[in-house]
Protein backbone atom coordinates (compact mmCIF):
# COMPACT_ATOMS: atom_id res chain seq x y z
CA UNK A 1 0.00 0.00 0.00
CA UNK A 2 1.59 3.35 -1.03
CA UNK A 3 -0.66 5.65 1.20
CA UNK A 4 -0.42 5.23 4.93
CA UNK A 5 -1.23 8.71 6.67
CA UNK A 6 -0.86 6.25 9.92
CA UNK A 7 2.47 6.33 10.06
CA UNK A 8 2.55 9.67 11.04
CA UNK A 9 0.43 9.15 13.83
CA UNK A 10 1.90 6.10 15.83
CA UNK A 11 3.40 8.47 18.31
CA UNK A 12 2.75 11.48 19.72
CA UNK A 13 6.42 12.86 19.17
CA UNK A 14 4.68 12.40 15.26
CA UNK A 15 1.99 13.73 15.86
CA UNK A 16 3.01 17.06 17.90
CA UNK A 17 5.83 17.45 14.80
CA UNK A 18 3.35 18.30 12.63
CA UNK A 19 0.23 19.86 14.53
CA UNK A 20 -0.92 22.71 12.51
CA UNK A 21 -3.37 24.44 14.79
CA UNK A 22 -1.66 25.80 18.21
CA UNK A 23 -4.02 26.76 21.12
CA UNK A 24 -2.55 28.73 23.96
CA UNK A 25 -4.01 30.84 26.54
CA UNK A 26 -2.91 33.81 25.33
CA UNK A 27 -5.65 33.40 22.49
CA UNK A 28 -8.26 33.28 25.13
CA UNK A 29 -10.50 36.53 26.01
CA UNK A 30 -11.70 35.91 29.24
CA UNK A 31 -15.55 37.86 29.98
CA UNK A 32 -15.59 39.27 33.34
CA UNK A 33 -19.66 39.99 34.31
CA UNK A 34 -19.56 43.15 36.83
CA UNK A 35 -22.44 44.01 38.98
CA UNK A 36 -22.94 47.22 41.51
CA UNK A 37 -23.22 44.42 44.42
CA UNK A 38 -20.58 43.64 46.58
CA UNK A 39 -21.01 39.91 46.52
CA UNK A 40 -20.71 37.42 44.46
CA UNK A 41 -23.62 36.20 42.44
CA UNK A 42 -23.30 33.13 40.48
CA UNK A 43 -25.48 32.18 37.07
CA UNK A 44 -27.77 29.67 37.53
CA UNK A 45 -27.70 28.94 33.59
CA UNK A 46 -23.79 29.02 33.60
CA UNK A 47 -22.06 26.87 36.24
CA UNK A 48 -19.42 28.19 36.97
CA UNK A 49 -19.26 31.72 36.27
CA UNK A 50 -20.28 34.78 38.65
CA UNK A 51 -21.57 38.42 38.35
CA UNK A 52 -18.73 40.01 40.42
CA UNK A 53 -18.09 43.22 42.19
CA UNK A 54 -15.39 45.65 40.71
CA UNK A 55 -13.12 44.40 44.06
CA UNK A 56 -13.83 40.93 42.54
CA UNK A 57 -13.18 41.82 38.91
CA UNK A 58 -9.88 42.83 39.67
CA UNK A 59 -9.09 39.15 41.21
CA UNK A 60 -10.89 37.70 38.13
CA UNK A 61 -8.60 39.76 35.75
CA UNK A 62 -5.68 38.41 37.96
CA UNK A 63 -6.43 34.83 37.96
CA UNK A 64 -6.69 35.24 33.65
CA UNK A 65 -3.46 36.57 34.29
CA UNK A 66 -1.54 34.42 36.39
CA UNK A 67 -2.84 31.50 34.00
CA UNK A 68 -0.97 33.75 30.99
CA UNK A 69 -4.48 35.13 29.59
CA UNK A 70 -3.64 38.70 28.32
CA UNK A 71 -7.03 40.25 27.98
CA UNK A 72 -10.76 40.37 29.16
CA UNK A 73 -14.06 41.44 27.97
CA UNK A 74 -16.23 43.31 30.74
CA UNK A 75 -19.69 43.36 30.75
CA UNK A 76 -21.58 45.92 32.82
CA UNK A 77 -24.57 44.87 34.89
CA UNK A 78 -26.08 48.27 36.65
CA UNK A 79 -28.76 48.24 39.38
CA UNK A 80 -30.80 50.84 37.69
CA UNK A 81 -31.70 50.67 34.20
CA UNK A 82 -34.01 53.46 32.42
CA UNK A 83 -35.59 53.85 28.75
CA UNK A 84 -32.26 55.11 27.34
CA UNK A 85 -29.39 53.03 29.06
CA UNK A 86 -27.61 55.99 30.56
CA UNK A 87 -25.86 53.94 33.13
CA UNK A 88 -23.68 52.51 30.16
CA UNK A 89 -22.18 56.17 29.33
CA UNK A 90 -22.59 57.47 32.60
CA UNK A 91 -18.78 58.59 34.18
CA UNK A 92 -18.85 56.53 37.41
CA UNK A 93 -20.84 53.61 35.56
CA UNK A 94 -19.88 50.17 36.69
CA UNK A 95 -17.89 49.24 33.17
CA UNK A 96 -16.36 52.67 33.97
CA UNK A 97 -15.06 51.98 37.69
CA UNK A 98 -14.51 48.14 37.12
CA UNK A 99 -12.00 49.29 33.56
CA UNK A 100 -10.34 51.50 35.79
CA UNK A 101 -9.47 49.19 38.47
CA UNK A 102 -8.28 46.34 36.58
CA UNK A 103 -5.83 48.99 34.77
CA UNK A 104 -4.48 50.32 37.99
CA UNK A 105 -4.00 47.04 39.52
CA UNK A 106 -2.52 44.56 36.56
CA UNK A 107 -1.44 47.47 33.95
CA UNK A 108 -0.61 45.15 31.81
CA UNK A 109 -3.81 43.47 31.04
CA UNK A 110 -5.83 44.54 28.12
CA UNK A 111 -9.22 45.43 29.04
CA UNK A 112 -11.87 45.30 26.02
CA UNK A 113 -15.61 46.77 26.93
CA UNK A 114 -18.08 45.35 25.38
CA UNK A 115 -19.92 48.81 24.11
CA UNK A 116 -23.79 48.53 24.42
CA UNK A 117 -26.97 49.82 25.54
CA UNK A 118 -28.89 46.48 26.21
CA UNK A 119 -27.95 45.61 30.06
CA UNK A 120 -28.70 49.45 31.24
CA UNK A 121 -32.44 49.77 29.15
CA UNK A 122 -35.12 48.83 31.14
CA UNK A 123 -36.62 47.86 28.02
CA UNK A 124 -33.63 45.02 27.52
CA UNK A 125 -33.31 46.15 23.82
CA UNK A 126 -29.55 47.53 22.39
CA UNK A 127 -30.65 50.74 22.22
CA UNK A 128 -33.66 53.56 22.52
CA UNK A 129 -36.58 52.73 21.08
CA UNK A 130 -38.88 54.63 18.72
CA UNK A 131 -42.20 53.76 16.87
CA UNK A 132 -42.76 53.06 13.04
CA UNK A 133 -45.45 53.96 11.05
CA UNK A 134 -47.45 51.04 12.14
CA UNK A 135 -46.88 51.62 15.81
CA UNK A 136 -44.70 48.44 15.92
CA UNK A 137 -41.52 49.62 18.65
CA UNK A 138 -38.26 49.21 17.26
CA UNK A 139 -34.85 50.37 18.08
CA UNK A 140 -33.92 53.59 17.01
CA UNK A 141 -31.08 53.35 14.79
CA UNK A 142 -29.52 56.90 14.59
CA UNK A 143 -30.52 57.66 18.19
CA UNK A 144 -28.33 54.90 19.49
CA UNK A 145 -25.14 55.69 17.93
CA UNK A 146 -25.29 59.42 19.58
CA UNK A 147 -24.91 56.84 22.74
CA UNK A 148 -22.90 54.04 22.09
CA UNK A 149 -20.13 56.42 20.58
CA UNK A 150 -20.88 58.57 24.17
CA UNK A 151 -20.26 54.73 25.61
CA UNK A 152 -16.91 54.37 23.95
CA UNK A 153 -15.55 57.51 24.90
CA UNK A 154 -16.42 57.32 28.61
CA UNK A 155 -15.28 53.52 28.32
CA UNK A 156 -11.70 54.87 26.63
CA UNK A 157 -11.66 57.20 29.44
CA UNK A 158 -11.92 55.36 32.10
CA UNK A 159 -8.89 53.08 30.53
CA UNK A 160 -10.34 50.20 28.46
CA UNK A 161 -7.98 49.19 25.99
CA UNK A 162 -10.37 48.46 23.32
CA UNK A 163 -13.95 48.60 22.57
CA UNK A 164 -16.24 46.35 21.41
CA UNK A 165 -19.70 47.59 19.76
CA UNK A 166 -21.77 44.58 19.54
CA UNK A 167 -25.27 46.49 19.12
CA UNK A 168 -25.35 45.92 15.41
CA UNK A 169 -26.74 49.36 14.88
CA UNK A 170 -25.89 50.68 10.90
CA UNK A 171 -23.02 52.93 11.42
CA UNK A 172 -22.11 52.16 14.57
CA UNK A 173 -18.17 51.89 14.08
CA UNK A 174 -18.01 55.29 11.95
CA UNK A 175 -19.95 57.20 14.88
CA UNK A 176 -17.14 55.17 17.31
CA UNK A 177 -14.12 55.84 15.47
CA UNK A 178 -14.99 59.45 14.95
CA UNK A 179 -16.06 60.68 18.84
CA UNK A 180 -13.13 58.53 19.94
CA UNK A 181 -11.09 60.08 17.40
CA UNK A 182 -12.05 63.93 18.61
CA UNK A 183 -11.52 62.93 22.18
CA UNK A 184 -8.39 62.57 21.89
CA UNK A 185 -8.67 58.10 21.60
CA UNK A 186 -7.07 57.96 18.13
CA UNK A 187 -4.89 54.77 19.45
CA UNK A 188 -8.18 52.96 21.00
CA UNK A 189 -8.79 50.31 18.92
CA UNK A 190 -12.34 49.71 17.94
CA UNK A 191 -13.36 45.35 18.14
CA UNK A 192 -16.19 45.18 15.90
CA UNK A 193 -18.94 42.37 16.78
CA UNK A 194 -19.32 42.52 12.42
CA UNK A 195 -21.03 39.46 11.77
CA UNK A 196 -23.63 38.57 14.89
CA UNK A 197 -26.45 36.44 14.49
CA UNK A 198 -29.89 36.81 16.63
CA UNK A 199 -28.91 33.88 17.95
CA UNK A 200 -30.90 31.54 20.83
CA UNK A 201 -27.08 30.40 21.98
CA UNK A 202 -27.16 34.14 24.05
CA UNK A 203 -30.16 32.93 26.17
CA UNK A 204 -27.89 32.33 29.44
CA UNK A 205 -25.98 35.80 28.72
CA UNK A 206 -28.92 37.09 29.27
CA UNK A 207 -30.40 35.75 32.31
CA UNK A 208 -26.69 37.15 33.67
CA UNK A 209 -27.40 40.59 32.28
CA UNK A 210 -31.05 40.63 32.69
CA UNK A 211 -31.42 41.93 29.43
CA UNK A 212 -33.77 39.79 27.54
CA UNK A 213 -36.25 42.33 25.77
CA UNK A 214 -39.38 43.09 27.18
CA UNK A 215 -40.94 43.42 24.45
CA UNK A 216 -40.51 41.90 20.77
CA UNK A 217 -37.12 40.56 20.03
CA UNK A 218 -34.06 41.52 17.87
CA UNK A 219 -34.56 39.89 14.27
CA UNK A 220 -34.92 43.43 13.20
CA UNK A 221 -30.72 44.30 14.06
CA UNK A 222 -29.23 41.10 14.21
CA UNK A 223 -28.72 38.70 11.27
CA UNK A 224 -30.93 36.15 9.99
CA UNK A 225 -29.57 32.46 11.05
CA UNK A 226 -30.05 31.57 7.36
CA UNK A 227 -28.49 34.74 6.10
CA UNK A 228 -26.00 33.93 3.28
CA UNK A 229 -22.23 34.39 2.27
CA UNK A 230 -23.50 37.60 0.60
CA UNK A 231 -24.96 39.09 4.01
CA UNK A 232 -21.63 38.42 6.53
CA UNK A 233 -19.45 39.89 3.60
CA UNK A 234 -21.27 42.87 3.57
CA UNK A 235 -21.36 43.47 7.38
CA UNK A 236 -17.82 42.89 7.60
CA UNK A 237 -16.89 44.70 4.66
CA UNK A 238 -18.74 47.72 6.01
CA UNK A 239 -17.53 47.73 9.21
CA UNK A 240 -13.88 47.42 8.06
CA UNK A 241 -14.83 50.60 5.69
CA UNK A 242 -15.78 52.49 8.84
CA UNK A 243 -12.65 51.76 10.78
CA UNK A 244 -12.87 48.58 12.40
CA UNK A 245 -9.38 47.11 13.79
CA UNK A 246 -10.72 43.51 14.38
CA UNK A 247 -13.76 41.73 13.28
CA UNK A 248 -15.78 39.42 14.90
CA UNK A 249 -17.63 36.56 14.45
CA UNK A 250 -20.64 35.43 17.30
CA UNK A 251 -21.85 32.58 18.07
CA UNK A 252 -19.17 30.38 17.19
CA UNK A 253 -19.76 26.45 16.73
CA UNK A 254 -22.87 26.93 14.47
CA UNK A 255 -20.95 29.64 12.52
CA UNK A 256 -17.16 28.53 11.99
CA UNK A 257 -17.86 28.58 8.08
CA UNK A 258 -18.46 32.60 8.46
CA UNK A 259 -15.29 32.53 10.50
CA UNK A 260 -13.55 30.50 7.63
CA UNK A 261 -15.60 32.92 5.31
CA UNK A 262 -14.15 36.49 6.76
CA UNK A 263 -10.99 34.82 7.47
CA UNK A 264 -10.11 33.98 3.35
CA UNK A 265 -11.90 37.58 2.55
CA UNK A 266 -10.39 39.90 5.08
CA UNK A 267 -7.00 40.54 6.47
CA UNK A 268 -7.82 42.17 10.10
CA UNK A 269 -7.88 39.80 13.10
CA UNK A 270 -10.34 38.03 13.60
CA UNK A 271 -12.11 36.91 17.12
CA UNK A 272 -14.85 34.35 17.44
CA UNK A 273 -17.41 34.57 19.91
CA UNK A 274 -17.86 31.00 21.79
CA UNK A 275 -20.82 32.05 23.29
CA UNK A 276 -23.07 31.60 26.79
CA UNK A 277 -25.12 29.31 24.78
CA UNK A 278 -22.58 27.06 24.03
CA UNK A 279 -20.63 27.12 27.45
CA UNK A 280 -24.23 25.85 28.68
CA UNK A 281 -24.46 23.01 26.36
CA UNK A 282 -20.45 21.49 27.31
CA UNK A 283 -21.20 22.14 31.13
CA UNK A 284 -24.94 20.73 31.18
CA UNK A 285 -23.78 17.92 29.14
CA UNK A 286 -20.21 17.13 31.45
CA UNK A 287 -22.38 18.26 34.91
CA UNK A 288 -24.68 14.76 33.45
CA UNK A 289 -21.62 12.56 32.77
CA UNK A 290 -22.67 12.48 28.82
CA UNK A 291 -19.13 13.96 27.70
CA UNK A 292 -15.60 15.04 29.45
CA UNK A 293 -15.66 18.45 29.75
CA UNK A 294 -11.66 18.79 29.28
CA UNK A 295 -11.48 17.36 25.91
CA UNK A 296 -14.87 18.94 24.43
CA UNK A 297 -13.74 22.15 25.26
CA UNK A 298 -9.87 21.93 24.29
CA UNK A 299 -11.48 20.09 21.08
CA UNK A 300 -14.13 22.78 20.10
CA UNK A 301 -11.73 26.13 20.80
CA UNK A 302 -9.13 24.23 18.93
CA UNK A 303 -11.70 24.24 15.82
CA UNK A 304 -11.79 27.79 16.40
CA UNK A 305 -8.78 28.37 15.67
CA UNK A 306 -8.31 26.22 12.90
CA UNK A 307 -11.60 27.69 10.80
CA UNK A 308 -9.36 30.81 10.98
CA UNK A 309 -9.74 32.79 14.48
CA UNK A 310 -7.15 34.58 16.42
CA UNK A 311 -8.72 35.34 19.58
CA UNK A 312 -11.56 33.55 20.74
CA UNK A 313 -14.07 35.21 23.75
CA UNK A 314 -14.33 32.12 26.15
CA UNK A 315 -16.15 31.27 29.30
CA UNK A 316 -14.38 28.43 29.12
CA UNK A 317 -10.48 30.86 29.23
CA UNK A 318 -9.52 30.20 32.68
CA UNK A 319 -10.37 26.26 32.73
CA UNK A 320 -8.71 25.83 29.39
CA UNK A 321 -5.61 27.57 30.38
CA UNK A 322 -5.18 25.52 33.39
CA UNK A 323 -5.71 22.42 31.32
CA UNK A 324 -3.27 23.94 28.31
CA UNK A 325 -0.80 24.83 31.25
CA UNK A 326 -1.05 21.15 32.91
CA UNK A 327 -0.40 19.69 29.57
C1 LIG B 1 -24.75 42.70 24.11
C2 LIG B 1 -24.14 41.35 24.05
C3 LIG B 1 -24.79 40.11 24.07
C4 LIG B 1 -23.81 39.15 24.07
C5 LIG B 1 -22.58 39.82 24.03
N1 LIG B 1 -22.82 41.18 23.99
C6 LIG B 1 -26.21 39.78 24.19
C7 LIG B 1 -27.15 39.88 23.08
O1 LIG B 1 -26.84 40.32 21.98
O2 LIG B 1 -28.29 39.53 23.36
C8 LIG B 1 -24.05 37.67 24.13
C9 LIG B 1 -22.90 36.87 24.59
C10 LIG B 1 -23.18 35.49 25.03
O3 LIG B 1 -24.27 34.91 24.82
O4 LIG B 1 -22.27 34.93 25.62
N2 LIG B 1 -25.27 43.16 22.93
ZN1 LIG C 1 -26.87 44.79 23.11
Amino acid sequence: MLDRPRRLRRTAGLRALTREVTLAPQHFIHPIFVHEQAAEAPIATMPGVSRHSVAGAVEQARLAERLGIVSVILFGIPDEKDPGGSGAYAEDGVIQRAAAAIKAALPEMTVIADTCLCEYTDHGHCGPLCQTADGDWTVDNDASLDLLARTAVSQARAGADVVAPSAMMDGQVAAIRAALDAAGFSHVPVMSYAVKYASAYYGPFRDAAGSTPSVGNRASYQMDPAGGVREALREARLDVEQGADYLMVKPALAYLDVVRLLRENFDLPLVAYNVSGEYALVKAAAQAGYMDERRTVLETLTGMRRAGADAIITYHALDAARWLREG
